[in-house]
């Protein structure tokens, strides 16, 4: 039996209130009684005449509050005191006495009493009775509240433990894929570029890449999702982003479908990747217009706010501090509830086979965690869904100018050194081809370490390093071009890699003055980046 509040006193009539009153004189008892007769609240008295009548009647039934007489220091009713606050600790304690003074008083409210109300001035009992009741109602209601808040909490860490263990599988299977797709997308972009296969062989080629092609955007999903794609950062202004998108949304979601965007009038500064955050605005709209297959609208906004500290109980991820806040929202059918949970796994879908792979919440999930934000969703169903991204705002002096727009590329070769290191034999070999097609002389090594190896001999010839981030004998590519550039400033370093391995979650950037391609890549874009490298050309 939980102790009753403000709201339930009103309607106590209903059931009588019962007090365990600790008192041996008989016409105390009936003075008490008189005093609570009350017009809204009725009471069920238990008697005890003694510590140990009071402690058997605890033991046999529930009490919403306990009364006792208080005679000297010592007697029974202190003893009575301590076994109701222990027993029963929500349960209101109130003290009915002729003699007890202003000390003693002081300390039975310490040990745990609600009130004292001296006999002389019954009238004091009933107020004082209904105060200890409402106060136990309000400290019980708060500790459901907070049982609440735990579970909800507990809740969501399994939930965000059961991502991350997904995202740890998924991450090592696409890693490995990755490497296997450069190789197969990598060959046969080689043999198609030869120009001189009958044209049959040509077709099948093209199946092969095509079919590559789309194996390896689905594993470049899976890696996002995982966090374990590279992200370039720059400070960019999410406004900007959104603003030249919007033109590609507009065609994606079709002519019934309204597209409103709400900008805010400052720039909207984060430290992203410009890419991802494209990706994030196009996987969100095409989920709202296959939720608005009749049509309806799909707005866009950006705002900057500030998220205090009783904010950020509304959802695990989030933290106070200033934050840019990029929402879309729909008039779409809303997500069921049972399916708000699991949205954001990777091949959950609900959409027909062939229709959707589930991919792209995920997606949109690990960006944003890899960005250190967090995602806040409302849906209702038949009414429409509302997802918003948060991201730590970037102060404006962060900004740089925007580089110009990619260059088509165009691989032109040349004849210098190049020094590729990459522990992945398969992958070493096709970027060893790729780059001996282009004229290059071409030097490898299957490790950081190997690579130091070949450099003691070569190094002064080397132009050119291009190595993996990431290799298992600890040196990775970052350190070894370090190392290698404190012998040979000059030494031109392209990073390549197809996820950011190590501490999951931080972003990596290319040290300054390096040139960074992700995997798989095609084999112009591996000829573009050396040569650019050697051309001192970072505008790419
Ligand atoms: N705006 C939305 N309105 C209603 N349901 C949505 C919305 N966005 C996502 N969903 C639900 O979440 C599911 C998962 O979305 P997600 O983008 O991850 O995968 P998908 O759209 O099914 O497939 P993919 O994006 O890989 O093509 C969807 O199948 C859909 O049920
Ligand atoms: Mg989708």
């Amino acid at each position: 039996m939980l102790p009753i509040g403000r709201n339930d006193l009103a309607n106590t009539m209903t059931r009588s209130l019962r007090v365990l009153y600790l008192e041996h004189n008989e016409s105390d008892r009936e003075l008490v009684r008189m005093a609570l007769d009350d017009k809204e609240m009725a009471f069920e008295f238990v008697y005890a005449t003694s510590g140990a009548e009071f402690a058997a009647a605890l033991d046999r039934e529930r009490f919403d509050f306990f009364l006792s007489e208080y005679t000297r220091p010592g007697d029974d009713s202190v003893s009575a005191l301590a076994l109701a606050r222990k027993k029963c600790p929500d349960v209101p304690y109130l003290f009915v006495s002729g003699t007890i003074g202003e000390e003693r008083a002081v300390e039975c409210l310490k040990s745990g009493a609600a009130d004292f109300v001296l006999k002389e001035r019954l009238e004091r009992l009933l107020p004082a009775v209904r105060h200890a009741l409402r106060e136990a109602g309000e400290r019980a209601r708060s500790c459901v509240v907070e049982e609440t808040r735990r579970r909800q909490l507990e809740a969501q860490l399994l939930q965000a433990q059961k991502m991350e263990a997904i995202g740890q599988l998924a991450g090592g299977v696409a890693h490995d894929f990755n490497n296997v797709l450069t190789v197969v997308i990598g060959y046969a972009r080689l043999l198609l570029d030869r120009g001189t296969l009958p044209p049959d062989a040509v077709e099948l080629l093209t199946q092969i890449f095509t079919a590559g092609t789309r194996a390896a955007n689905l594993t470049r999903q899976l890696l996002v999702f995982s966090r374990k794609q590279t992200v370039n950062r720059r400070v960019i202004d999410l406004n900007q982003v959104a603003g030249e998108i919007s033109g590609m949304l507009l065609r994606l979601i079709g002519e019934p479908i309204k597209l409103e965007l709400a900008l805010s009038p400052a720039p909207c500064l984060v430290d992203a990747d410009g890419g991802m955050m494209e990706q994030v605005l196009m996987n969100l709209a095409v989920n709202a217009r296959d939720a608005m297959p009749r049509g309806g609208v799909l707005a866009i906004a950006t705002e900057r706010i500030t998220i205090s500290d009783a904010a950020t109980r509304r959802h695990p991820g989030a933290r106070t501090g200033e934050f840019a806040c990029l929402s879309m929202r729909d008039t779409g059918c809303g997500i069921p509830p049972e399916n708000l949970e699991r949205i954001f796994e990777p091949f959950f879908t609900t959409k027909e086979a062939g229709h959707g792979t589930g991919l792209g919440l995920a997606t949109v999930f690990g960006i944003v965690q890899q960005h250190q934000g967090w995602i806040e969703l409302e849906s209702e169903l038949g009414a429409g869904t509302c997802f918003r991204i948060l991201l730590p705002a970037a102060p404006a002096a962060a900004m740089v100018p925007a580089r110009h727009p990619a260059r088509t590329v165009t691989a032109s070769g040349g004849s210098e050194t190049l020094l590729v290191v990459e522990d992945e034999p398969a992958v070493r070999e096709f970027a060893v081809a790729v780059l001996r097609s282009h004229g290059y002389r071409v030097l490898q090594a299957g490790s950081g370490v190997d690579a130091l190896d070949v450099w003691k001999w070569h190094g002064s010839r080397i132009a050119v390093l291009v190595t993996d981030l990431v290799m298992p004998d600890g040196l990775g590519g970052v350190e070894l071009a370090a190392r290698l550039r404190k012998e040979k400033p000059a030494l031109k370093v392209v990073l390549t890699s197809g996820y950011e391995s190590g501490a999951i979650g931080e972003a990596f950037r290319p040290p300054a003055g390096t040139h960074f391609i992700q995997k798989p890549y095609r084999p112009q874009v591996l000829a573009q980046a050396v040569r650019d490298a050697l051309d001192d050309n970072y505008d790419r």
